[in-house]
């Protein structure tokens, strides 16, 4: 059977679930699911073989807000012996195919945890045999996706399990599971740091930094104490309006690239059209945040937004949809051309991120 793999963040297998098969729909692609409770691993198994790679090459992965990463399978789950398991993972793989790297992965959960080390040491030896085989043409270990090609899998469940299939380098995340290891940095005053640093990453291609995320910019930062998102943007040369009630921390302050307004981030409006950034951390309803963003957007108050929208405990995805809907109905009313995506990224807990700008 053909299955399509996703990972997503333990808890959320409902919604990752939920969301490909929707969209799968959409285009006349079915199966059914199986979530696995709290493991952040979803199996879309196909009830027509062939559209496994159909449907990781028709439908980008960018527009999955609750996937972190998928594969289409290529195996079943594999029992491997205790000796030998690369020659037993090399003869399952063939020889049909050529891959340009190799995943390694297993959950995000602390079961999935202890695996790594195992992982990390079967790594070498799967490599050369993969590359002795011929399966795998990468030289070394630094990959870059834009060289295309497929992309292996193997899903280890346990030392004796694993789970092999495929991507596309241009449609998968380039990290392990989707995940994107980030440094705290010290200085900042909140792990919330970790957001937006992971947002700018996800959603804004390294080349455009320069002309989307630099120095010099304009940025509002509503809902910024005590400064963690406020940090990112100075880091990048910014100059920032924080409104918050609560304070923000001094060292901020201190580097004269901040002003802080403590009053009501819904009340707020820049005196000039010369804001870049807007981005938005409030604890508010998702509604009011949503509308707040498509305002700013469509009033020429900021280029570019990248906010939070809360997940509310129960009908998670529904929620999701309806949000996102009302700012694309906005956009539609006033007849602008847009970009909007949504991710639950790896650093996001209750929370999904969202980036949108008018083109
Ligand atoms: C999750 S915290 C923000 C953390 C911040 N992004 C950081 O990285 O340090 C949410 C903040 O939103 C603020 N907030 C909630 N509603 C607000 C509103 N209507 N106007 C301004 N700030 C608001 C709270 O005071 C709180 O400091």
């Amino acid at each position: 059977m053909t299955s399509i793999v996703l990972y997503c963040r333990p808890g959320f297998e409902k919604e990752c679930g939920a969301e490909i098969q929707e969209k799968a729909a959409w285009n006349e692609m079915y199966g059914y699911l199986e979530l696995k409770k709290n493991q952040g691993l979803v199996f879309f198994h196909l009830h027509d073989a062939e559209h496994g790679e159909a449907l990781i090459k028709k439908l980008p992965l960018k527009r999955l807000i609750f996937t972190r990463q998928w594969f289409v399978t290529l195996t079943d789950k594999l029992e491997l012996p205790d000796y030998n398991r690369v020659e037993a993972i090399v003869e399952n793989i063939g020889g049909d195919w050529q891959y340009s790297d190799l995943r390694m992965e297993m959950l995000d959960t602390n079961d999935g945890k202890a695996l790594s080390k195992f992982c990390r040491k079967l790594a070498v030896p799967l490599r050369q045999g993969l590359r002795k085989a011929n399966v795998l043409t990468s030289k070394n270990e630094t990959f870059d996706p834009k060289q295309g090609g497929a992309v292996l899998h193997a899903l280890f469940l346990s030392g004796q399990e694993v789970i092999l299939g495929f991507s596309l380098a241009n449609n998968s995340s380039p990290h392990v599971m989707g995940i994107p290891r980030l440094k705290f940095p010290s200085q900042a005053p909140s792990r919330s740091t970790l957001k937006l640093d992971e947002a700018f990453l996800y959603f804004i291609p390294r080349d455009e930094w320069d002309s989307r995320l630099t120095s010099g910019m304009n940025a509002v930062d509503l809902g910024s104490a005590p400064g963690g998102w406020t940090y990112q943007l100075v880091r990048r040369g910014m100059m920032v309006t924080a409104i918050d009630n609560g304070q923000m921390a001094e060292s901020l302050m201190e580097t004269g690239q901040v002003k802080h307004k403590m009053m009501d981030g819904f009340k707020y409006l820049p005196m000039k059209k010369n804001v870049y950034w807007l981005v938005c951390d409030m604890i508010e309803k998702p509604q009011r945040v949503a509308k707040l963003m498509s305002e700013w957007l469509l009033n020429g108050h900021c280029k570019e937004a990248m906010f939070n929208l809360k997940l509310p405990m129960k009908g998670r995805y529904n929620q999701v949809t309806e949000d996102l809907q009302s700012i694309k109905d906005a956009f539609n009313q006033h007849k602008v051309k847009y970009e909007l995506y949504a991710k639950h990224l790896y650093y996001d807990r209750e929370e999904i991120t969202v980036h949108a700008r008018l083109l």
